[in-house]
């Protein structure tokens, strides 16, 4: 197995990426958004059903969501819920989806990303990039390493030769790989390896906006701390922004600063992640917290799993009125026909439910570190050394 080199701190934060604090940082101030998603639907269209069947599936069903410069925003919810396709909307990868994406490139121009053309197209493309789950498939296993992270400099950048060679070195070091591995496959790595080849392929053109698909959910517990370590070191050098999806509830906790809920397509709630885990507003917020994992032997039995009863719904099918009513033990019959919507319930906060308000949820407050048997550890800032190589 290949070794590798101790991540260096030489990659030149790109233009205009300084690092604002966002909402839910302790004493931040609110800034304008990179990122403001509105209005955003994406159908997908069904195939082989009976002829009067639905003709789409509704993955994305009028989502608005901002990300603010500088922030890790975590993006969860069951499987299906319209995650990936969220991603890749904003990845301008589904032509299928309408609504708007506006991004705010670092001159200050404001763009839409449904809707570029020309130069704006490639600018977009260098600032806003993606990591994805599965290095070994978004990987081309017929290209040497030198090739896949140069790629974006030469199609983005125009660079060639030893400019290009350099910066792809540079940004192999930054990541933790060493640039004897150059000219190497992608099978010839680990895993954790490959994530990180990944990482240096969606960083050297000098993003600021990383959406991060589930990007360490294929990796075993140690390696996953590494790349969480990794993003996170990035994240402080570079001023990057994150949009971090995942399932894992234990890892956004750890890693984000705010969360937003997804069901069905919707967003249901978005809080800063202390908030949120402390005491959430949406019951089905209260239903995933409630399925994290407690490490600590003696809290265990101290908190109740809320068994969510039924399975996702059909998203060609969805329920009337809250798509959550069919698997919510407070819902009513407002619920059952009246679709809520999205509202500020508290400074910072946004909830669709019509009873978040009579409701007192059950948060947690012990503190958890994704593959430790710890509890309370201290600030996302700090974390835990890796605990064996990859
Ligand atoms: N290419 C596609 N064609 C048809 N349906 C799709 C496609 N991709 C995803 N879906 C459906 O859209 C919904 C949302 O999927 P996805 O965005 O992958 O959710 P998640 O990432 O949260 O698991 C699911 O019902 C899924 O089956
Ligand atoms: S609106 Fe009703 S069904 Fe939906 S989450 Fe709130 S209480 Fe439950
Ligand atoms: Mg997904």
């Amino acid at each position: 197995m290949p070794t590798e080199t101790p991540a260096s701190p030489q990659v030149p934060a790109p233009t205009g990426a300084e690092n604002t604090p966002a909402p839910g940082t302790p004493g931040a101030a609110p800034t304008e958004p990179v990122l403001s998603v509105r209005g955003l639907e994406v159908d997908y269209p069904v195939r082989g059903r009976a002829r009067r069947g639905p003709r789409h599936v509704r993955a994305v069903a009028g989502v608005d969501l901002d990300v603010y410069e500088g922030e890790t925003l975590g993006l969860v919810g069951e499987s299906g819920c319209g995650k990936t396709t969220l991603g890749s909307s904003i990845m301008r990868a589904r032509p299928e989806a309408s609504g708007r994406i506006r991004y705010r490139a670092a001159d200050g121009r404001v763009l839409e990303a449904l809707d570029l053309s020309g130069d704006d197209t490639t600018t977009y493309q260098r600032e806003v990039r993606m990591v994805f789950q599965d290095p070994q498939s978004s990987l081309n296993p017929r290209m040497t390493l030198r090739d896949i992270v140069g790629e974006p400099l030469r199609m983005l950048l125009g660079l060639r030769g030893d400019a290009l060679e350099a910066r792809v070195r540079e940004v192999m070091e930054r990541v933790g790989l060493h640039t004897s591995h150059l000219r190497r496959y992608p099978h010839a790595f680990s895993g954790g390896q490959r994530q990180r080849a990944a990482i240096a392929r969606a960083l050297v053109p000098g993003p600021r906006l990383v959406v991060a698909d589930e990007a360490v959910s294929a990796l075993d517990t140690s390696v996953r701390s590494q790349i969480l370590n990794l993003l996170q070191d990035l994240q402080g050098d570079l001023g990057l922004t994150y949009l971090f999806v995942s399932h894992d509830l234990s890892v956004v906790e750890h890693v984000c600063d705010r969360v937003a809920v997804m069901y069905l397509g919707r967003i249901v709630e978005v809080a800063p992640t202390d908030d949120l885990f402390a005491r959430p507003l949406h019951p089905y917020t209260e239903a995933l917290i409630s399925a994290v994992p407690i490490p600590d032997p003696r809290l265990r039995g101290t908190r109740e799993r809320i068994r969510l009863t039924g399975e996702v719904p059909d998203p060609s099918r969805p329920p009337t009125g809250c798509a959550f009513h069919p698997r919510c033990r407070y819902a009513t019959d407002l619920c059952a026909t009246e679709v809520p919507a999205p509202r500020e319930a508290a400074p910072g906060r946004t909830v669709a439910c019509h009873h978040a308000e009579e409701l007192d949820l059950a948060g947690i407050t012990e503190r958890t570190v994704p593959g430790t048997t710890s509890t309370n550890p201290p600030a996302r800032a700090t974390r835990e050394p890796p605990t064996k190589q990859e």
